[in-house]
């Protein structure tokens, strides 16, 4: 028997996709993601997040849905949910509400992915490496709160509840104070009322890491960015894809892969990730390796980087997406179907070398 999936998502089109709605999925992705679940094997209820009442009627129309497949960051109809880091918990807890599990990380985790200050936080506790910050409200007094902290220029000022590089591009290095004030009040002008981190700005090499969780934790390859990728915008992710010939992947062959590995599982295991998850990590000026970004809803698309990765090892992007389906399914303690699983066959045996039972490591 198929497994029935509900698919969620925020779709705007392509026009539209700028600014707040930046991280809204195009039509093209979704129907890319529709076809991959599709060709698992899975029955497929597609849903548009606008409100919650929208979602609970929606939901309401259907029967025994086995997952719910979340991409949604929040609500088409409540914006500042898909900026503020509250959305990608709500649209969670009100399709849990209705009784259907939800793929990815849960309403915790989400909660501290989508707020960098609770990511580094939290991270740091665990004693992964994490930037030197302070956080600023609207209204404070940033001189004092840069002289309280212990870190220096230059800084890098980003939105706590960022993603896809929302108010982030090269102005976000400040050099000096009278720099971060403007970049700080241009952020709020841009964003509104939020909070924004002013962390050590890294100057050296980013890898981004795409990590699955399980008992095996998989790390897929790992790409290296170019040095010449300061600061990596949302215009600049945009066009990543043509230049990836530059990219250097890091296989688990890589001794730096494994140092990758226990960095981005900690990191993993210290969210409360599940299912799926990226991060950035940077190095500073003396290679030293620091979590910059963990990604609770990372970007899936065909152009995706984690598809990338996953093409690397001949794994194409419709059985990634059901290897993500059929891990969630069972984290929930759901079977997932023998089609879906003799989809997969053959992407689980390519991934083998990718991972390894991380409490059983040395
Ligand atoms: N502390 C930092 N030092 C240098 N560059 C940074 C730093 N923080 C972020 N960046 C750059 O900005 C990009 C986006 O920041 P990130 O924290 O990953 O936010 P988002 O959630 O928008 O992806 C990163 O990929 C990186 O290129
Ligand atoms: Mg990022």
């Amino acid at each position: 028997m198929k497994n029935r999936i509900l698919f969620v998502y925020n779709s705007v089109p392509i026009e539209e996709r700028t600014g707040i709605y930046g991280e809204c999925a195009s039509v093209k992705t979704v129907n890319q993601l529709h076809q991959a679940l599709l060709a698992g094997g899975n029955e497929v209820f597609l849903l548009n997040a606008r409100s919650p009442v929208q979602v609970i009627e929606e939901i309401s129309k259907l029967e025994n849905i086995d997952l719910a497949f979340v991409i949604a960051e929040g609500f088409l109809d409540e914006p500042d949910t898909l900026y503020d880091g509250s959305g990608s918990q709500k649209i969670r807890a009100v399709i849990q509400s209705q009784g259907i599990p939800t793929s990815h990380t849960g309403i915790h985790g989400m909660e501290v992915c989508r707020n960098k200050d609770h990511t580094y936080e939290t991270l740091r506790m665990r004693g992964i490496k994490v930037p030197g910050f302070f956080t600023i409200q609207m209204g404070d007094d940033i001189e004092s709160m840069y002289a309280a902290s212990s870190i220096e220029f230059p800084l890098f000022i980003k939105p706590a509840g960022g993603g896809n590089s929302v108010g982030i591009s090269i102005n976000s290095i400040v050099d000096d104070m009278d720099q971060l004030r403007t970049q700080a009040i241009s952020l709020f002008e841009e964003l509104g009322d939020v909070t924004l981190i002013a962390e050590t700005y890294l100057s050296g090499q980013e890898f981004t890491i795409g990590i699955m969780g399980g008992i095996v934790k998989t790390v897929l390859p790992i790409i290296a960015f170019p040095m010449h990728y300061r600061v990596r915008s949302h215009a600049s992710k945009g066009k990543e894809y043509k230049d990836r010939e530059q990219f250097q992947i890091l296989t688990s062959e890589d001794s730096r892969y494994w140092q990758l590995y226990d960095i981005a599982t900690a990191s993993f295991d210290a969210v409360e990730g599940r299912d799926i998850i990226r991060l950035e990590v940077r190095e500073d000026a003396n290679k030293e390796l620091y979590v910059i970004d963990v990604n609770g809803t990372p970007s899936l698309s065909e152009s995706a980087s984690l598809t990338y990765m996953a093409e690397y090892l001949d794994i194409s992007f419709k059985e990634l997406i059901n290897v993500i389906i059929s891990g969630s399914l069972k984290d929930h303690g759901i079977k997932p179907s023998i089609l879906t699983e003799e989809f997969i066959d053959q992407a689980k045996i390519k991934l083998r070398a990718y991972g390894r039972i991380v409490n059983e490591a040395v």
